[in-house]
């Protein structure tokens, strides 16, 4: 790139090319997460033991189509499978229980 090239933010910031797991992503931290990663550009790989369903429709205007992954990340072989197509550059991990939630 020339000296003195000017990159607009999503420039800086872009995440094209880039896989991204995240975790938790049917609510929340990683709802919200996979919306602001997809607009920057990365490729999703999406899990939660709920439905994905809204998170998708929350990307497809943006032209994004993530791995969806429904399950509970703590069956066996589960992690696994969040790596199974391909590279990952970055892990959110945002799959919890929130303590005010557990009876
Ligand atoms: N929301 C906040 O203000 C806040 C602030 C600080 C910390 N946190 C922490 O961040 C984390 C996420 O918070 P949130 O508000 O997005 O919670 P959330 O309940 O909206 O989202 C958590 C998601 O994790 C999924 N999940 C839980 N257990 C799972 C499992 N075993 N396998 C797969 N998916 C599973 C749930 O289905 C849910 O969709 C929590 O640990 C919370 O304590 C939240």
């Amino acid at each position: 790139m020339p000296p003195g090239t000017v990159l607009s933010l999503p420039e800086q910031f872009s995440l094209v090319g880039q896989r991204i797991v995240v975790t938790g992503a049917a609510s929340g931290i990683g709802r919200a997460t996979a919306s602001a990663l997809a607009r920057l550009g990365a490729e999703l790989v999406l899990a939660d033991v709920n439905s994905l369903k809204a998170t998708c429709a929350d990307l497809a205007p943006l032209g994004v189509v993530p791995e969806a992954i429904e399950g509970d990340l703590l069956a066996p072989g589960a992690i696994d499978r969040l790596f199974a197509s391909g590279p990952v550059w970055a892990v959110v991990h945002s799959a919890a229980i929130v303590p005010s939630q557990i009876p």
